[in-house]
């Protein structure tokens, strides 16, 4: 498709349909936790974070999702499968509540799996949905970043994608001491508060180098030439096959379309370790219908005992 056939079909609201969400990380920042179960399947408050980003992805439009696993896949292709035991049980107690919670999982959208093989980075995994994507542009969710319903990101995105025939990928501002962290971007302004043209990407800088705060969440919406750049790829950081390499090559210009940069200002939260695991577990709490109001009192309660105790101990 030439960027022009690209820009009349900007309307069509089925320009991207398929989400690829990589899940094969070891995970061992959770060990024990993660020994027999992916981290993807570690619940926050109730769901866990692979859902919430199944979610976000139906919720987008994206109902076809292919989740590329690594061991102990059992578990993730079982949540989003049917429990007929489970469900008659319930069925039988009239317990529709439960019943509908199930049924969620197993009914948010067509979720496919495919092995990465090898645990050879994010890009590698990027590139084994080259078959199951085809020649069509895709977004790629990572589950570390959890983003909330209220503040929709992915659409934005693909909007921009289907206006600039671009590929899109989401920023953040993050603190300069947090930039190593992340891919980074360098980026020039454009007409609209929330869009940059990204001109380079450099995945994990030091702050010292970095070319700006802005550092790459986990949303990318990405159009099939990235696979023919990932195929060409050189092993990057760590030796592994970086998402963030292939993408500096499109923004260097080296492919037909830019790469555009969309800035998140909504609430993100971070689960890629085990304090921000907690943190994200008490956000999402305090704001739950059934969990909220109990959480947030213990909270204020908690947070009154604590400050209370390092104060005697500072006292001392
Ligand atoms: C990956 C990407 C990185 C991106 C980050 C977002 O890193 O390689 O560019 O900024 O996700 O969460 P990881 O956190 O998997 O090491």
């Amino acid at each position: 498709m030439s960027p022009t056939d690209a820009h009349t079909n900007a309307s069509r609201p089925e320009s991207v349909t398929k989400a690829v969400i990589p899940a094969a990380g070891l995970g061992t920042r959770f060990l024990p936790a993660t020994k027999a179960m992916p981290k993807e399947m570690l619940p926050i408050v109730d769901k866990p974070a692979i859902q919430y980003v199944v979610e976000e992805a139906a919720g987008a439009g994206l109902d076809d999702v292919l989740i590329i696993t690594g061991r102990n896949k059992d578990n993730l292709v079982n949540h989003f499968d049917s429990v007929p035991e489970l469900e008659y049980t319930l069925q039988r107690k009239g317990d529709e509540g439960k019943l509908g919670k199930v049924h969620g999982s197993s009914e948010l959208a067509e979720v496919h799996f495919l092995r990465q093989g090898q645990p050879l980075g994010l890009g590698h995994a990027v590139g084994r949905a080259r078959l199951h994507v085809g020649d069509e542009s895709f977004a790629v969710l990572l589950g570390d970043d959890l983003i909330d319903a209220r503040d929709p990101l992915l659409s934005r995105m693909i909007e921009v994608h289907d206006r600039e025939a671009a590929t899109v990928v989401a920023l953040m501002e993050v603190p300069a001491e947090s930039i190593h962290l992340y891919g980074c971007a360098a980026v020039q302004t454009t007409d609209e508060d929330d869009v940059v043209r990204i001109t380079a990407l450099v995945e994990k800088p030091d702050a010292a180098d970095a070319p700006s705060n802005l550092a790459v969440i986990g949303r990318y919406v990405l159009r099939p030439e990235i696979f023919d750049v990932i195929d060409e790829l050189e092993p990057g950081r760590g030796g592994e096959y970086q998402l963030t390499d292939a993408l500096n090559v499109l923004a260097a210009g080296l492919g037909d379309r830019p790469v555009y940069g969309v800035v998140f200002n909504g609430r993100r939260y971070d689960t890629g370790d085990r304090a921000d695991w907690i943190k994200a577990n008490l956000l999402l709490g305090v704001d739950h219908d059934e969990l909220g109001g109990e959480l947030t009192e213990w909270v204020l309660d908690f947070a009154d005992r604590l400050r209370a105790s390092v104060g005697d101990q500072t006292e001392r």
